[in-house]
Formats: structure tokens, sequence, C-alpha cells
């Protein structure tokens, strides 16, 4: 049964992390003249209220999206970001935040695709009625991972896989490991993007050292640590493996965690970067 409703977290510190590494992959694409497609396994409803009951209800938001204010750093990625959410805002209301498709939706070109799975009715339903009037949009109510998995013609040579699960469901830091080795052997030029929630239990461990030796030397892992006083019971900070991005990416994703942690955390919080080893350096072990 799925129970998990993004709502409740959308644009809390994991959302801000994960996001603006998602703009940045997304730049870097649509600088690119030839087309590309961007699969989103896990896409949620695609835009949420921020003024929401249930947003209200856990406020996670004042500690992330909330608490940026970038006016002065003009030339920044983090201030790229802000100007997305702030064009959003600008044309779906005050209190609307963009979720990964709706941010994707920005950078579509002429030709560009996007493919989005999300398997909860409800969920599926507001995506349908916040992105599906876009002809390059597709939307299906299915298994995220096994689309992804399948994978055997992508639409495009350049593109973009964000994973991005509930983990509602042990198992899934598995599958996913399984998704992406599946995925990768049939599409090696796309740039994979996996998100994962780091717990004091730190169950994310073997699923992230499967996929950096996966993506070997190309691949790093980005964790965005939050201090205590914003750091719920369970989620410690937050996780992305990248790989397949262009070299720049690490220096950008670092000015960028740099900048808004400041303002999130007060600089209290910490961003790690964890580098990948050239492919056959460890055993693949899922
Ligand atoms: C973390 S949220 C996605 C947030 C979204 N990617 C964003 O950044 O705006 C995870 C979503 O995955 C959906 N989901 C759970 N299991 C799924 C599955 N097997 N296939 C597709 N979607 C699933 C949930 O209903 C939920 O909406």
């Amino acid at each position: 049964m799925l129970s998990y409703q993004h709502i409740y977290h959308a644009g809390n510190f994991a959302d801000v992390h994960k996001h603006l590494a998602l703009m940045l992959a997304l730049e870097h694409l649509s600088a690119g003249t030839s087309s590309f497609s961007f699969y989103d396994s896990h896409a949620g409803r695609g835009i949420y209220d921020l003024a929401s009951t249930e947003a209200e209800k856990t406020k996670e938001h004042q500690t992330g999206i909330t608490a940026i204010d970038l006016a002065s750093k003009k030339d920044s990625a983090a201030a790229r970001y802000l100007k997305l959410i702030n064009d959003f805002r600008a044309t779906h209301g005050e209190t609307s935040y963009p979720g990964s498709p709706a941010i994707a939706q920005t950078f579509m070109r002429h030709g560009d695709r996007m493919f989005l799975t999300e398997l909860h009715p409800g969920e599926h339903r507001h995506l349908l009625d916040n992105l599906g009037q876009y002809q390059s949009v597709d939307i299906s109510r299915r298994d995220g991972l096994e689309t992804i998995a399948y994978l055997n013609r992508p639409h495009h040579l350049r593109g973009l896989v964000l994973i991005d699960p509930s983990y509602e469901i042990k198992t899934e830091y598995r599958d996913v490991a399984r998704t992406v080795m599946k995925a990768q052997s049939n599409w090696s030029s796309a740039i994979y993007m996996i998100w994962y929630p780091i717990l004091k239990d730190e169950r994310h461990k073997q699923m992230v050292r499967s996929l950096l030796s996966l993506g070997g030397a190309k691949a790093f892992e980005s964790k965005l640590m939050a201090p205590a006083a914003v750091a719920g019971e369970r989620m410690q900070g937050s996780g992305l493996v990248i790989f397949g991005a262009p070299e720049t990416f690490i220096e950008q994703l670092e000015a960028a965690m740099t900048d808004v942690q400041q303002l999130m955390f007060a600089g209290e919080g910490e961003h790690i970067i964890n580098k990948g080893q050239p492919t056959g350096n460890h055993p693949l072990i899922i």
C-alpha cells in the first residue's frame, strides 16, 4: 500500500538539495543543441501548495525553501534556483512550489520529451491535472523502477533519469541499485540522479556503494547533512548519487550547496562529496 505523500515534505531541505542538482543537470542538457529526454520514475503530483493543511502540519518548508533569500547573490546557481521558484510563483500562486516534473518543464524545448511515472492514484490524478496539458509530457500510472529498468529504447541519446522513491519498503534500496544497473546497460549516455534519505540507521550505505561502483570514476555522492535542530528524529540528511554529469558539475553543486546551507542552516550543516573509484577497483555487490 502506498501511504507516502510528498505534500507533507515539499520544499524541505532535501527538496532544495535535490531540485538544485536537478536544475544544474537540466541547464547542461538544455544548453546542448540536440534534443533530450527526462525520465522521472517517482514523479509525485508536480505542483505543491505550501499553504495546504498537509504542508502546514509539518512546516518542513520553513527550514528549506522558505528560509532562502538570495537576492544579493545574483550570479550563483543558488540564485538561479531561487529565480526559477519565484518565476513559478508569479504564474502559479505565491505559496506554490514546483516538484521535479514542473522544474523540468521550465527547461523543455521543442523536440525534448518528458516521461513521468507515478503509482499513487491520487498523486497521479493531480499530476495529470498539473502537467497533462503539455504534448511533450507522457504521464503513466506505472511502477517507476520497472519502467526505468526496461528502458531499452530511450527516446533520445541525451537525457536524464531521476530516481526519487519514497523508500517505504526496505527492499527499494536494493531494487534501485538493480534498476540502475539494468538501465545503464541500455542507456549509458544518460545522466543518472538517485536520491535517498540519510536516516540514523544508515540503511542507504549498501545501495550507495553499489551505485558508486556502477558509475565508477564518473560517479559521485553528494550529502547534505542537517544540523540537529533541523534534522527530524529520522532524516539526518539528504543524499544524491549522480553519474554521467559534466566535469564542472561537482564544483557548481558545491558552490550552490555552500550558499543555500548558510541560509537554511545558518552555516551549521555540512555538504560532503564522495567520489567514485575507477570501475574495477571495487566489486559490484547488489
Ligand atoms: C519523494 S516523492 C517524489 C517527489 C518528486 N520526484 C519531486 O521531487 O517533486 C515519491 C513519489 O513516488 C510515488 N511512488 C511510490 N512508489 C512508486 C512506484 N513503485 N512507482 C512510481 N511511483 C511510486 C509516491 O506516490 C510519491 O508520490
